[in-house]
């Protein structure tokens, strides 16, 4: 199959409420209206790329549901009442369409064509040319659509998407849209369908391949199913082929099998990655091709003695994580999904728990790459039609990636986990998976403690949340000794980065390594208590990054959670170097807190280190040294004073490191660091951190200011700093005005009247055309002086066709011109020029529907002249809402610092990017970012 990114060009429209006006039908196949039908003209709609949040573009509201971080998506969950207990709702968004055209050529009439999308934030329905194709509600599975019959060859073919993300699958920030990747898969008529091939490699070398062959043609034929493999160096191998002959729209299941001599592995440092060319042949012409790129890995839970990854111990030195990200909500470019897992791997990660959901494919291609474990989460335990659904996609999809290590059939299902309803359903889950992959083993993240019955005593390794729920977790392995334990969810310590107190008020909490939710475990409690037990396999911290919604553990002042080692943006809490020390082999050497503190004030200090001993020296007086034990830190009582605090830290006796916090001055200085330095052209993301200096160059870590930025050659897509508590907008959409152009003219019927074309019309019943009249409303608008304004109706006699004009004033040059209600047949003059001709998508069934339309114009200097003439044979014509001429300003993007830092996300386009950062009595910043060639 080919596959055609279909990210681009889309356009967007967000309904606030429910509009009776948009409407989509079901009636006749085809004829689907509005902004479901074929030729609706959505260029006046919003023109965005995939993918796609448009809650992360909303205001924050603090009315508004604090799961979704008090973004108003929905209105379902806002928990804030009034004196009087009535619960207070918000205005919310959370309806969207989205649409998009493109043409396929007339010679592709024998292709077969398939939409698949990978993730909608959620319940959405497709149409294409109008027919409408089916929905699908779970935000987090992918689907995909055979599109073939609908399409209109030679000719351009639309899409609409409706996404309802009005109702909720997690308790966590789940955005809302398109939020991943949209792709055309072209295939021939005979093919490999989608996600059909699986592959299994074993560390012997052997391979053993499922896959099947779809003939999708009137007649059977014979044809060669070919498998070649290509190794990580350009090595070509053949597994043979392997001729199948099916008969007229028949699936023909096929199997492959061969062996690979001494192959090379996949391993966490060394992430090897073969690919499977499957092609299909007819009479020696190749008529299909697909590829899949997998790994030779093998992965042991062993209840005694813990995981092993190809014969090699490993322990689970793992992190939650949930798919947002600062700036973008759920919908990551992949350059970010990538930088998410470098940052996890510079701090010694070597697994990541997608909770509680399904990832991007996106991720797991990161993950393949770049040597990181996944346990790979379904959204619901379930045994339902629709949980099996979501379950075969995931397995389906997600099986031949090495990266995956473990299904996870779920978590924390309260009503069910301890019972036999959760057996029932664990065990029709464990036998579908069984049935796709039979490689890998069945978990769970369980809270009920040392519950065995229900869902624990089915799955093959016991996934453990919280060990402090367990109690004594060394009693529950010796009751059941055959089942492997691994930690599925760990510590739930909150933490802000940079902030030494909790303060309720503000909501904020101290980056201590102290604030556990009542369930959790400190960092050093719970890593000490697994490293010291061989049979436990390592656990998932909750969590790596903050994420917006879940706010603790003050939920009304914080928009996101505090449980990250790291916050929206990916930048260090302190903690984060002590998990660096104990889980990465580097020596890590890191004081905090920062020092910048009031005089004579007492203050905790703590180094993070994997030295065996510390010295403390504060201006060059050394305050006391000593030993670090393993998984251990060292902590000194000390009384701040301005100037230098340092640590050195020694290993057998030699110093090996040095961390030096010095206190700051005002900030001077703005500094800007991008990841890189160069980025890919087109759709690459730089990663921009902005940080505050003072005139020393000294990092001010207390300085929060509101700094304004420039960019050139590059989009901005988000901004964010990590502080738990901030409103500020993450998203600056370009400000779009449109103003009106001046006093209409309306001539029918032989007379000319002024009108307003703003004003909506007088509700009639729809098609009731004995109502058709022209209402007196309102008095005294100065275009009559003494008469009556009067305001039009859409509805006139069939015959009748109605002539808009007004004039207005150009200074010469380009303008756009925004239509945005037509009713009926419309032809539109400027200048005494036709520009545009169209009509609305009524139909015999439904004739209440309009069209709209932007264009592009170039006025005169001084007066022009715009008509508009519609007409209708059912009488149904007009303009409505307003004709306008439109401005579209770029915005001004602006961050505040939080503990002297923001980051801003910039999109590549061809040229290199120039970024400046500006604030008051603040020296700018600046950086450029090259195109690699
Ligand atoms: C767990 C739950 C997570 C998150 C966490 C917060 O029990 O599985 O989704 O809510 O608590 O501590």
């Amino acid at each position: 199959m080919i596959r055609h990114i279909f990210d681009q060009d889309w356009t967007f429209y967000l309904q606030a409420e429910t509009d009776p006006e948009v409407e989509y039908g079901f009636l006749k196949h085809q004829e689907a209206s509005l902004f479901a039908s074929r030729h609706f003209d959505s260029s006046s709609w919003q023109k965005i790329e995939l993918p796609h949040d448009w809650g992360v573009e909303l205001p924050f509201d603090r009315n508004a549901d604090p799961s979704h971080g008090h973004r108003p998506i929905s209105e379902q969950r806002g928990n804030f009442a009034d004196e009087n207990g009535t619960p207070l709702r918000t205005k919310a968004y959370p309806i969207g369409w989205y649409r998009k055209n493109f043409v396929v050529g007339e010679d592709k009439r024998d292709r077969r064509f398939i939409l698949a999308f990978e993730g909608v934030y959620r319940d959405c329905m497709v149409w294409v040319n109008g027919a409408y194709i089916d929905g699908h509600l779970s935000g987090y599975t992918g689907f995909s659509l055979d599109i073939t019959d609908q399409i209109a060859f030679g000719e351009s073919n639309s899409i609409a998407v409706r996404v309802d993300a009005s109702q909720y699958e997690g308790w966590w920030y789940e955005g809302a849209g398109i939020y991943r990747h949209v792709w055309l898969y072209e295939a021939g008529p005979v093919h490999i369908p989608l996600e059909e091939t699986y592959i299994r490699a074993f560390v012997s070398g052997e391979i053993a391949i499922h896959t099947k062959v779809s003939n999708q043609l009137e007649q059977s034929g014979v044809y060669e199913v070919e498998a070649a493999v290509t190794a990580p160096d350009g090595r070509k191998f053949s597994l043979g082929v392997e001729e199948v002959q099916p008969n007229p729209w028949e699936v023909l299941d096929v199997q492959l099998s061969g062996v690979i001599s001494n192959p090379i592995l996949w391993e966490l440092e060394n992430p090897q990655l073969y690919t499977l060319t499957l092609t299909i042949y007819r009479e020696g012409i190749p008529l299909d091709e697909e590829t899949t790129s997998f790994g030779f890995r093998d992965i042991v839970f062993d209840a005694e003695k813990g995981c092993f990854l190809n014969g090699r111990h490993i322990e689970i030195q793992g992190v939650c994580v949930h798919q947002d990200f600062a700036g973008v909500g759920v919908a990551l470019p992949d350059r970010i999904t990538q930088y998410k897992i470098e940052k996890l791997k510079e701090m010694g990660v070597n697994a990541y728990r997608s909770s509680h959901h399904p990832p991007s494919p996106a991720l797991l291609d990161a993950c393949d790459r770049l040597g990181m474990l996944v346990m790979d989460e379904h959204r619901q335990t379930s045994s339902t039609p629709e949980g099996l659904r979501q379950l075969t996609a995931l397995v389906k999809r997600d099986r031949n990636h090495p990266c995956v290590i473990l299904w996870s059939i779920g978590n924390e299902e309260h009503q069910i986990q301890s019972n036999e309803f959760g057996e029932r359903a664990a065990k029709t889950m464990i036998r579908t998976i069984r049935q796709l992959d039979d490689t890998r083993a069945v978990t769970y993240g369980g809270n009920n403690g040392a519950d065995f019955e229900g869902i624990n005593g089915v799955v093959d390794v016991r996934g453990i949340n919280y060990i402090r729920l367990v109690g004594d977790v060394d009693a529950y392995h010796a009751a059941h000794p055959g089942q492997p334990i691994i930690g599925s969810e760990e510590a739930s310590v909150v933490m802000a980065r940079g902030i030494y107190k909790n303060d309720p008020q503000t909501g904020y909490v101290s980056a201590y390594d102290e604030n556990t939710m009542s369930w959790g475990s400190t960092a050093e409690g719970w890593w000490k208590f697994y490293h010291a037990r061989p049979y436990l396999c390592g656990a998932f911290v909750w969590t790596g990054f903050d994420y917006r919604g879940e706010p603790s553990p003050f939920v009304n002042q914080d928009s996101c959670s505090n449980f990250g080692i790291m916050d929206l943006c990916g930048f260090p809490k302190d903690v984060y170097y002590y998990y660096q020390s104990w889980w990465t082999a580097e020596p890590v050497l890191h004081l905090m807190p920062h020092w910048n503190h009031t005089p004579g004030e007492p203050v905790r200090v703590v180094v993070y280190t994997n030295c065996d001993a510390v010295e403390l020296w504060l201006n060059q007086k050394k305050i006391g040294e000593q030993r670090v034990e393993r998984d251990g830190c060292a902590h000194f009582a000390t009384i701040f004073e301005p100037g230098e605090l340092m640590a050195i830290g020694y290993q057998g006796g030699k110093e090996i490191l040095r961390d030096i916090c010095v206190t700051a001055e005002e900030p001077a200085v703005i500094r800007i660091q991008p990841d890189r330095n160069e980025v890919a052209a087109d759709g690459d993301v730089a990663i921009l951190t902005v940080q505050l200096e003072d005139a020393h160059g000294t990092p001010v870590p207390h300085a929060d200011r509101l700094l304004y930025f420039r960019v050139q050659g590059g989009v901005p897509i988000g901004v964010g700093n990590g502080d738990p508590v901030s409103t500020e907008p993450e998203v600056f959409p370009d400000l779009v005005e449109d103003h009106p152009l001046g006093e209409w003219f309306l001539r029918q019927g032989g007379i000319v009247i002024p009108v307003s074309v703003e004003t909506p019309c007088q509700e009639k019943p729809w098609g009731r055309q004995d109502l058709m009249e022209i209402t007196e409303v309102e008095e005294g608008h100065p275009a009559f002086n003494d008469r009556k304004r009067l305001i039009w109706s859409v509805q006139s006699s069939p015959e009748e066709c109605k002539e808009y004009t007004v004039s207005f004033q150009g200074e010469g040059g380009k303008a756009q011109l925004v239509f945005k209600k037509i009713y009926g047949e419309y032809e539109i003059r400027l200048n005494g020029t036709q520009i545009a001709a169209g009509k609305d998508h009524s139909t015999k069934h439904r004739d209440r529907d309009w069209s709209s339309c932007v264009l592009d114009v170039s006025l005169v200097k001084g007066e022009n002249r715009l008509t508009v003439v519609c007409k209708s044979s059912t009488g149904r014509c007009g303009l409505h809402d307003g004709v306008y001429r439109r401005s579209t300003r770029r915005a001004v993007w602006s961050r505040s610092t939080f503990g002297g830092k923001c980051m801003l996300l910039v999109r590549s386009q061809q040229e290199p990017i120039h970024v400046e950062a500006f604030g008051q009595g603040l020296e700018s910043g600046h950086a450029v970012i090259g195109i690699a060639q």
